[in-house]
Parts: structure tokens; sequence; C-alpha cells
């Protein structure tokens, strides 16, 4: 394929539409579904399902995953060359990173690469759980992630432990827990990020021995979540660095002081000698150590 050709298939999986990917290519729509069109007979086989948002087949997969690598040595390439201010951005860095990461202390580490090599980014967010498989789909070159087993073609190595805190606000309590014993938690109201988010139901079963049977929220942005809690809307689970300054001025109340539930955090990043991916591992690590547990 032509670098024409790969950067097109990229822009139309990143941009969804053929008349998306047109507009950041600054060509027609007809010639973006050629190029598609020339890719697939030369492969044998379709690789953009025509759905909205298109998407990759699996062979699509295949073919993006290489594209991004190919931009991405590239990228090394023209900085090597001494070409970096007149490098015009094809497609930036895309990551996986979960909420409360990006919330915290993942957003410095960003800046800190912006401003060393110049990265431009495509951050993707999704459960911890979850950010693997926009690895292994090729999506994204690195994750931050759950999962230590590293996937194919990647390798992974330990960030730090994030530490959630089971907490709520002292109204909250007087009205749902009077008698300070946490024996419904399973049935007072609970704050859940998104239908991904098993960490209240995990602690919920630990505590209870219950399945959690009550009413819950679902607020989907790591600050507003904390903020719903902090307001009184339920109990829920969150990041020491986001319940700390509440604790300490009396907005929260921990609800098990003893039991935080603690999360590791791996960094997982496609193995390929590019020297901006290395310089991106770096700077996150940094951050992890700086705001993470070890
Ligand atoms: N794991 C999800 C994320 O970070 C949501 C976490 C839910 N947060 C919470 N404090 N329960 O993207």
């Amino acid at each position: 394929y032509s670098l024409e050709h790969l950067r097109t298939l990229v822009a139309v999986l990143d941009e969804g539409t053929f008349d998306a990917a047109a507009v950041r290519l600054h060509v027609t729509a007809s010639a973006v579904s050629q190029r598609i069109k020339a890719m697939e007979e030369a492969t044998g086989q379709l690789l953009v399902q025509r759905t909205n948002p298109a998407r990759a087949t699996a062979a699509g997969e295949s073919v993006a995953r290489y594209a991004r690598e190919v931009d991405l040595l590239g990228k090394d390439l023209r900085r090597d060359l001494g070409e970096d201010g007149q490098e015009q951005a094809t497609y930036s860095i895309a990551v996986a990173v979960n909420a409360d990461s990006l919330a915290t202390w993942f957003l410095p580490a960003l800046a800190t690469a912006h401003e060393r090599f110049g990265a431009i980014f495509d951050v993707h967010r999704d459960d911890e759980e979850y950010t693997v498989s926009l690895l292994r789909s090729g999506t994204v070159m690195a994750a931050v992630t759950a999962a230590e087993q590293a996937v194919q073609g990647c390798t992974s190595s330990l960030l730090g432990v994030m530490r959630y805190k089971a907490v709520a606000s002292p109204a909250f309590l007087s009205r749902w827990n009077p008698r300070g014993d946490l024996a419904d938690l399973d049935r007072i109201p609970v704050v859940d990020f998104d239908r991904k988010d098993e960490l209240q139901r995990d602690f919920v079963r630990t505590a209870t021995g219950r399945e959690p049977s009550g009413p819950r929220h679902l607020i989907p942005t790591s600050a507003d979540f904390a903020r719903s809690i902090v307001l009184g809307l339920g109990w829920g689970l969150l990041p020491e660095q986001q319940a700390d300054a509440h604790l300490r001025a009396g907005a929260l109340v921990e609800l098990a002081p003893k039991h935080p539930v603690d999360v590791r955090l791996y960094w997982q990043r496609w193995n390929l000698a590019s020297p901006l991916l290395d310089g991106l591992t770096h700077v996150v690590r940094e951050a992890a150590a700086a705001r993470l547990r070890r």
C-alpha cells in the first residue's frame, strides 16, 4: 500500500465517515472511497465495514495497525532528520486510559510529552478492564490497563497502584446509615460510573456477602462522579487523589478505613522500536511513580 492509502484508511476509521476523512485529508469523498476500494481490491478482502460510524473488519484492523506503525516510524524519522518544525501532524498518537487516571495523574504526562516531543494525542477513555481491547484492535498504540498479561505484540509493565476509598457525605450517612454499621450497604443508593464499573458491586459483595439491590445512579465522568458523592447522591469508591482533600475538610466520610480497594495499573504499548513511544512511556512512568502507590 502507498502511504497515502494507509493514511486514508486510518482517517476513515478515526473520523468514522468517508466525508469526515475527506475533510481531514483535504481531498474529495470520492477520492477516499476510491482509495479504500483500491486497497480492498489489492488485499482481496473487505477492510472497512460501511456502517455509521465506519468500522474496521478483522483484516482492516491488521492493516490499520500496520498503518499507524508506519506513521509512527515516519514521525521518528522526521525527528531524526531534524524536520521537527515543519512536520505537519498527519495523525496523532492514540492512547487509551481509564477516566480516573485521566482525571488524576495521566494528563500531566501528556503535557510533558507534548512539550518535549511535540506529540499530539487522541485519547480514548474506557474502563481499565477494557482498554486492552483497543490495543488488540490496533486502535491505540498504548494503554493504561488493569490487565497485566501483555497483548500480542505489546509489552506490559506495572505503573503502580491506584487506591480507592469507600466514601459518602455526612448528610447522606445520617439519612441512610444512621446506626453507622453499613448493614444496609447493599440496599442504599450507590453511585456507579457506568455499566462497566464493578468497583462498588465488588465492595458490597465483600462487605455484606450480598449482591447490591438498591437504587444506583450512573454518573459517567470522573470529576462529576466525585462531586455527586460529595453532594450526597449516594456512596461510592473514589481514588484517594480525589477523596483525601474532601475527607480532611469533613465533606466526605470514609466508610471502611481498614478496607481500601487497590487497583494495579499497567502500561501496555506496542513492542516497536520508536523513540516517540519510548519517550511517551518514560514520561508516563514518571508521572505514575509520582502519583500512584507502589
Ligand atoms: N473504571 C472507570 C474509569 O476509570 C470508572 C471508574 C469508576 N470510578 C469509581 N470511582 N468508581 O474509566
